[in-house]
């Protein structure tokens, strides 16, 4: 399974806090943004990953991530020259996905919760149809909303609907077999010009080949998208953190818990960061774990 990462986006609704950097490499509480969606492809199993930035902020991404190897996996990158939806981003990857399934996650998207882990491990190794993931929202009509039936069988999916027909909204991670490119391709424009994902989501629904896993009332699916829930995403990392002693996305962290690197390694690169909390984190984990 191969992963991508779309982190395209202008950000313009947190202008000026974005206007130099990409908004997927601020900080949410303490490392950039995009260490949660890494850490969740990671813990897919997902060692193969392209990062889809928009053309200003490829360097930057770059700077922050390199090719991978300091954590045993190997990032490549792409650009979106401009932002013409979600599902483009499969077009721009098909020589990257070549003949392998691909999961797909946005820059922006936060999860935390108990047992997310174990889902990925088997979403990971599903290699036929689709799999989204449901979260019960206050406000469905900003989102991709799925419908179910008695059986808690998928039967519609709609992009921001004004009449939402539930409170599940679709989150920003997707997983795909390898049929995907040519689904993409075969998509058009929406009105808002752009290539839907829950376009592309709706022919696996008819084709009877997507699944919807459910993300229960613990979860946390967090917004990072305006001043207020980037902060709040922030206040929940460090409350969390400080609760329980361990780190939310410390890659580093999920490499080696993973096997991806070994002790000495983790250790190694604790030193990069020894003057902070940071630092001081996996420098323990390496010689407690
Ligand atoms: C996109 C998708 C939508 C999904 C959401 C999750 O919305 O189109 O279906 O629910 O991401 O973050 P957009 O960011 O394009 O408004």
């Amino acid at each position: 399974m191969k992963g991508i990462i779309l982190a395209a986006g202008a950000g313009s609704r947190l202008y000026p806090a974005s206007l130099p950097i990409s908004k997927i490499l601020l900080p949410v509480y303490d490392k950039p943004m995009i260490y949660y969606p890494i850490t969740t492809l990671l813990l897919a199993g997902i060692r193969d990953i392209l990062i889809i930035t928009n053309p200003f902020d490829i360097d930057n991404f770059k700077k922050v991530l390199g090719d991978g190897s300091d954590i045993g996996v190997k990032f490549s990158y792409a650009v979106q020259e401009v932002p013409k939806g979600i599902a483009e981003s499969f077009i721009i990857a098909e020589d990257f996905i070549q003949n392998s399934p691909v999961a797909l996650i946005l820059g922006d998207n936060i999860f935390h919760g108990f047992g997310f882990s174990s889902m990925l491990k088997l979403v990971g190794t599903r290699t036929k149809g689709a799999t989204i993931f449901g979260y019960q929202v206050q406000d469905p009509e900003r989102f991709g909303v799925v419908e179910f039936d008695k059986n808690n069988k998928a039967i519609s999916i709609e992009e921001k609907p004004q009449n939402p027909k539930s409170n599940y909204a679709v989150t920003g991670l997707y997983f795909y077999d390898n049929n995907v490119v040519k689904y993409a391709k075969s998509l058009t424009p929406s009105a808002r010009g752009e290539l839907e994902i829950t376009d592309l989501n709706k022919i696996y629904l008819k084709n009877d080949a997507l699944k919807v896993e459910i993300l229960g009332r613990g979860f946390a699916w967090l917004d990072t998208g305006t001043f207020e829930s980037l902060l709040q995403a922030s206040n929940f990392v460090h409350s969390m953190e400080i609760n329980t002693g361990m780190k939310i996305a410390a890659i580093e962290e999920v490499a080696y818990r993973m096997h991806y690197i070994p002790k000495n390694k983790l250790l190694e690169l604790s030193k990069k960061y020894r003057h902070n909390g940071y630092g001081e984190y996996l420098e323990k984990i390496s010689k407690t774990i």
